[in-house]
């Protein structure tokens, strides 16, 4: 599975997102060391904190299926068919936290079908606040 694979995959689940209040629509696909993959939309609300982003949904979802690690996910956001194939989607704060805790910073984070870009989560989330931290504070 390649990281151009991925993004398809991303777009895929970005048909089922739910977001009738931002219409901002997100898919993402997310590579288990397995091979599997799981893929998450994001769920809007009418109370909008109840939302839950697609990096989330796809977290989640393979974490409830037994995977717990995981090699790379891709990630697609846009209004328009058009803008999400042609542009990056950066994941939100919250996202990048959650998927540390499962993912560690040597896990890679791709968007941008068109030409895709790579970061690893070590350059998105640097100092990240993790499991360690609360050991080495007792
Ligand atoms: N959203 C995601 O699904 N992932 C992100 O990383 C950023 C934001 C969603 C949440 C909300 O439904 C919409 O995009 C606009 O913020």
């Amino acid at each position: 599975m390649n990281h151009r694979e991925l993004l398809e995959q991303a777009l895929e689940a970005r048909k089922r997102a739910y977001a009738p209040y931002s219409g901002f629509l997100v898919g993402a696909a997310l590579l288990g060391t397995s091979g599997k993959i799981y893929l998450g939309c994001n769920v809007e609300n009418a109370s909008y904190g109840a939302t839950c982003c697609a990096e989330r949904v796809a977290l989640f979802s393979a974490v409830c299926a037994g995977e717990r690690t995981f090699q790379a996910i891709g990630i697609v956001g846009g209004k328009t068919d058009e803008e999400a194939r042609n542009s990056s989607c950066a994941p939100c704060g919250v996202c990048r936290q959650a998927l540390w805790e499962f993912c560690g910073g040597d896990f890679w984070v791709v968007t941008n079908p068109s030409n895709p870009e790579s970061h690893t989560l070590e350059e998105l989330l640097p100092c990240a606040f993790q499991k360690e931290t609360l050991d080495s504070s007792n």
